[in-house]
């Protein structure tokens, strides 16, 4: 399948601290990737790139095989398709679920039936409830339908499950499977290795700002090197 990104011999660096070294990284359409490894490993750092957020001291962030990512503005990067959901939920709690989404829509500039974003994210039942009276997970799947609503070709999720209980993990779970499309690149970065199992086409581990491991999940906990410095902990 096409590349949606490859990342090529890409450094980061903090000062004097290199927090990418040398990094390959590849996404496809039509997959999920799971990005996993070690806390400090650079997960986060590399979906900074992705998005602009950090500038790359050398290396190369291609979109498509030809678009430097690395070198778009803010803008053209939002057009191109880049949609990204952080850690933590920044929701609206004071305005109800189809609320935020019609904010969301409004910023935009843009128009998307409200009601199938909600049938997308599992929350139509929700739509009239207060954002702040939401569960964790119920909070994660609308911030899910706001990034939808730029209908990114690569859509870049830090630890979607983090805090969820095992129901809406298994629910997320389902949620990422279903937004898997042909013209659409998933990059998830996860610790909860049942998770990534159940939802990646292909890993990636980090370790030390390095490619470690790239493969399928069950190579991934097959491989030594894999078990020592992240699995086997
Ligand atoms: N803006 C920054 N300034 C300085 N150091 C940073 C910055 N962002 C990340 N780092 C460092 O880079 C390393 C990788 O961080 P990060 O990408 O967040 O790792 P991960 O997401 O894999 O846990 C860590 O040692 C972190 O402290
Ligand atoms: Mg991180």
């Amino acid at each position: 399948m096409a590349d949606a990104v490859a990342v090529l011999d890409l450094t980061v660096s903090f000062g004097r601290f290199v927090a990418l070294r040398d990094l390959t990284f590849r996404a496809s359409y039509g997959h999920v990737q799971g990005v996993i490894g070690p806390n400090g490993a650079g997960k986060t750092t590399l979906l900074d790139v992705l998005t602009g957020k950090s500038r790359p001291r050398s290396g190369r962030v291609l979109l498509d095989g030809t678009i430097d990512l690395a070198r778009l503005s803010d803008v053209a990067r939002a057009r191109a398709g880049i949609g990204r959901k952080f850690q933590k939920p920044s929701v609206f709690e004071a305005l109800t679920v189809a609320e935020n989404l019609d904010l969301a829509l409004r910023r935009a500039a843009r128009s998307a039936p409200v009601a199938r974003l909600l049938e997308t994210v599992g929350l139509a039942a929700l739509r009239d409830r207060l954002a702040g009276t939401l569960s964790h997970g119920q909070k994660q799947w609308l911030e899910i339908g706001m990034v939808l609503i730029g209908e990114p070709k690569l859509l870049l999720l830090d630890e979607p499950v983090a805090g969820m209980s095992d129901e809406e993990t298994a629910q997320t779970a389902t949620l990422l499977r279903r937004l898997r499309a042909p013209d659409r690149s998933i990059v998830v970065i996860e610790h909860d290795m049942d998770f990534v199992a159940q939802v990646a086409d292909g890993v990636t581990v980090l370790h030390e700002g390095r490619t470690l491991f790239e493969g399928s999940m069950a190579a991934a906990r097959a491989d030594r090197q894999v078990i020592e410095v992240y699995l086997g902990r």
